[in-house]
């Protein structure tokens, strides 16, 4: 039987949400040059596109918007939830706890009817920035903030976190980052969500299996990780390109590099060290992006001298422009699950649609014969 460690080029299934060009270094959503959506668009605009296979007119984002603020409240009970947690809790494990604890008030939760998940879907979108937002107010000993109406998810995610509503500059440079994330094909985190629902599972234990995965360093996690390396650059007082050497020579990995698909630049990553030089013009402080492009320098000499494919990810950007937006490192993964959330559920819909359940074999290469001996002589 051959095997295949990682599922790498197993094709599972057909979607029509997203293709990526691993070689050229592109990535569209149902069609669209994400160049062309991150800059042209915003998040709400692409929760409608992934949910609809289609933009939306403005009478359909007005209606999608007004639907999202219906639902950004978060009941009694998840709040007592979030204030019940440790001050010290992990940050994605919060996450996953609270949104476990939404189905739980839903009546809906476990109806998997097209229209139910649907309105599954806009809950989800529209209570995962309440949830990040106020359990990070809560574990600094704050109140959290009720969500405004009228505002884009970004501007309103700024708003929870800092109780001050957000700069233009800095909700709109949000806004494309979560563009950015929403959606990106067969990855890890998604593949999680269609086996669970491939169980006929509902839309929240699916995304629960997904908030799950992303938070893995070789996943989502990585973001968190990048700002942790260059924090331990910084302090260390070394050179950036021998930072790197040295690393690379422990057979460490370089955490915001490489990529399962891409053996190019990934595309989010361009399009967000721009959006990090547009932050820059605004006036916030650039020294995050600057190791960044520093780092970015060297592993480029390195990579050069190995012959590997290795580029910058979307991760190894969002983590100096998230820093520089002035977010709590720990909360770079929250923030890519609260974007993501809209392609899980799309690609949910798509199971639901279309279902088999996803059950593949393992090789076993285990002892075989064995007899059970009686305990006492084991
Ligand atoms: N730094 C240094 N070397 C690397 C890196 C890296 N970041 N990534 C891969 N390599 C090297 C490996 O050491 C390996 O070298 P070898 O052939 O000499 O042993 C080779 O490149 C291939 O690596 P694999 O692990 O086989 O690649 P895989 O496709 O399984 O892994 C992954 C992809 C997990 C993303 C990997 O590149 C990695 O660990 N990157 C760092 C973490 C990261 O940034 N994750 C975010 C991914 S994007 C996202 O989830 C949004």
């Amino acid at each position: 039987m051959s095997t295949n460690t990682g599922l790498e080029g197993v094709v599972i299934g057909q979607t029509e949400l997203s293709q990526i060009n691993g070689e050229l270094g592109e990535l569209i959503y149902v069609g669209y040059d994400i160049d062309d959506l991150a800059r042209n668009t915003t998040f709400e605009e692409v929760a409608f596109l992934l949910w609809n296979l289609r933009l939306p007119n403005q009478a359909e984002l007005d209606g999608l918007k007004q639907e999202l603020d219906a639902e950004r409240g978060l009941s009694d009970e998840v709040v007592a939830l979030l204030r019940s947690f440790p001050k010290d809790a992990d940050a994605m494990a919060a996450l996953r706890t609270a949104v476990s604890a939404l189905a739980l008030t839903d009546p809906e939760a476990n109806d998997n009817s097209t229209e139910a998940n649907r309105r599954q879907a806009i809950r989800l979108t529209a209570k995962m920035p309440t949830i990040i937002a106020a359990f990070d107010r809560i574990r600094k000993g704050r109140e959290p903030v009720d969500p405004q109406t009228g505002v884009s998810t970004a501007a309103n995610f700024l708003y929870m976190l800092n109780g001050e509503e957000a700069e233009e500059l800095r909700a709109r440079t949000l806004d494309a980052a979560l563009v950015l994330h929403a959606e990106h094909g067969m990855n890890a985190s998604t593949f999680a969500a269609r086996v669970t629902a491939a169980t006929l599972s509902d839309i929240y234990s699916a995304v629960v299996s997904a908030i799950g995965t992303l938070k893995g360093a070789a996943h989502g996690g990585a973001n968190t990780r990048v700002m942790k390396m260059l924090d331990a650059i910084e302090s260390s007082g070394t050179d950036p390109a021998t930072w790197v050497q040295e690393a690379l020579e422990r057979k460490e990995r370089v955490m915001g590099f490489g990529h399962r698909v891409y053996k190019a630049t990934d595309p989010r990553a361009t399009v967000l060290r721009e959006l990090a030089d547009q932050i820059m013009e605004g006036g916030q402080e650039t020294r995050w992006l600057d190791l960044s492009d520093r780092v970015r320098e060297a592993m480029s000499v390195e990579m050069e001298k190995s012959g590997k494919k290795i580029y910058p990810n979307v991760d190894f950007f969002s983590a100096s422009v998230y820093t520089t937006l002035g977010i709590d490192t720990d909360l770079f993964t929250p923030i890519f699950a609260m974007s993501r959330v809209t392609g899980w559920t799309a690609h949910l819909f798509e199971q639901y649609a279309n279902n088999r359940l996803i059950r593949p074999k393992a090789d076993y290469v285990g002892p075989r014969g064995l007899r059970v001996a009686p305990i006492a002589e084991r």
